[in-house]
């Protein structure tokens, strides 16, 4: 008996002790600023910040934005419901995503995530600002099917969002620049660079085991000229040889019209790929293990293959089961635990 009240008291304390730190965290959150750091390991931003700096009260708005399903015609729908922070801001378990009355797109939902680095957005490239992507979802029939200027119509008839407003631009006035400005700060701040892989890349303590080195080196090799740099991506369009053919989606083709861009897709990142699955603008892979044996076996020729997978009139990247695994292994060191526990960035 006085085991289980002792227990019972137990639980008590350590209840409130719970509620104390998550109430200081609280008191830390409306305190914290909000800083653009670019970490050593990324290359340059491309991201034009002194048009948009990131503000404190920038990103909160931002932020509020972004969770903000009145965005979307019926309310049902906000940016946040395809980009979940848990999920590393992809529709977690949807291959293809999936908006306003159930409706389905046809593309997997990318991560958004570094951002900043980017000046080419969309598995096609459609888009070559941050600052005016939202648009395209708010008004997309099958997203958000909302015309842009109603969606700032209702936020200015909200008048919570006066305060935060004033805050973040010095007037209470509520326009559409300023809205995507707001957004486009907090997806700036957005940023993921803290895996076992970076805290090794920048010396912090982090060593990688045997296999994940040589995983490493095999990458390096096999994989790096088109997942490039430390964001892992080059930002340009390539046909990796998933299909055949691209009647359904011509990707690239869609924008420039040009025969010679059928099938190429923009390079994803290969950071937080524990948390972004299924993989590819289809979402056509569930697992790492079916993507090392596409690149091994399974690449399809058409017109246009990238010839990174067409060398020595060898049909795809030649890998053995132990060098499939390394490599796994390796972009397993790619996953950052501390980005998608971020509660900053999640919904307050
Ligand atoms: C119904 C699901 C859905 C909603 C809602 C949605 N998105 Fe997306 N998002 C997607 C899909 C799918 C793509 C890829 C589209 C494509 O390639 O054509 C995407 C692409 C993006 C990208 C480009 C990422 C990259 O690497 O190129 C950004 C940034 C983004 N969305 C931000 C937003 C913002 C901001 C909102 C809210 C205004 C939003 N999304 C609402 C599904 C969604
Ligand atoms: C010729 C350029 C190129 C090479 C070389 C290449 N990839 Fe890719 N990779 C791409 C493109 C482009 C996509 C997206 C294709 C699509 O969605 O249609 C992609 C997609 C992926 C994905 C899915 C990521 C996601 O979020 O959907 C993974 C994982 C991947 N590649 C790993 C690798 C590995 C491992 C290697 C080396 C064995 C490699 N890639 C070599 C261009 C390349």
């Amino acid at each position: 008996m006085a085991y289980f009240l002792n227990m019972k008291k137990a639980v008590f304390v350590f209840g409130f002790a719970l509620l104390l730190i998550a109430s200081c965290n609280k008191e830390k959150d409306s305190k914290e600023e909000f800083v653009f750091t670019a970490p050593a390991n990324l290359p340059a931003t491309k991201y034009n910040f002194s048009n948009n700096p990131v503000t404190t009260a920038g990103f909160i708005l931002g932020r509020k934005l972004f969770y903000d399903a009145t965005l979307s015609r019926d309310s049902s729908t906000s940016c946040g419901s395809c980009h979940t922070s848990f999920s590393s801001f992809t529709h977690h378990g949807h291959a293809v995503s999936h908006g306003i009355d159930n409706k389905l797109g046809i593309r997997n939902a990318p991560p958004v995530m570094n951002m900043a680095w980017s000046d080419e957005f969309m598995w096609d490239g459609g888009i070559n600002q941050l600052d005016l992507l939202p648009i395209a979802p708010i008004e997309n029939p099958v997203e958000m099917d909302l015309e842009f200027a109603d969606a700032v119509n209702r936020i200015k008839n909200t008048a919570a969002y006066k305060p935060y407003f004033k805050a973040a631009f010095g007037s209470e006035e509520i326009t559409g620049p300023k809205l995507l400005q707001a957004m486009s700060q907090f997806m700036n701040m957005l940023i993921s660079a803290n895996s076992k892989y970076d805290k090794w890349k920048r010396n912090e303590g982090a060593t990688l085991t045997a296999h994940e080195t040589d995983g490493y080196n095999l990458f390096q090799q096999k994989c790096s000229s088109c997942h490039s740099t430390d964001l892992f991506t080059d930002n340009k369009f390539h046909n990796n040889g998933i299909k055949d053919n691209f009647n359904s989606d011509s990707g690239r083709a869609h924008i420039t019209q040009l025969p010679q861009d059928v099938g190429k897709f923009k390079t994803p990142t290969l950071r937080n790929l524990e948390y972004t699955k299924p993989f590819m603008h289809d979402g056509s892979f569930q697992t790492l293990e079916e993507v090392l044996a596409h690149y091994n076996n399974g690449v399809k020729t058409s017109a246009t293959l990238d010839v990174a997978l067409k060398q020595n009139s060898t049909v795809g990247i030649p890998l053995t089961p132990t060098e499939q695994q390394k490599i796994i292994l390796f972009l397993k060191t790619l996953n950052d635990e501390d980005f998608i526990r971020d509660t900053r960035f999640a919904e307050q």
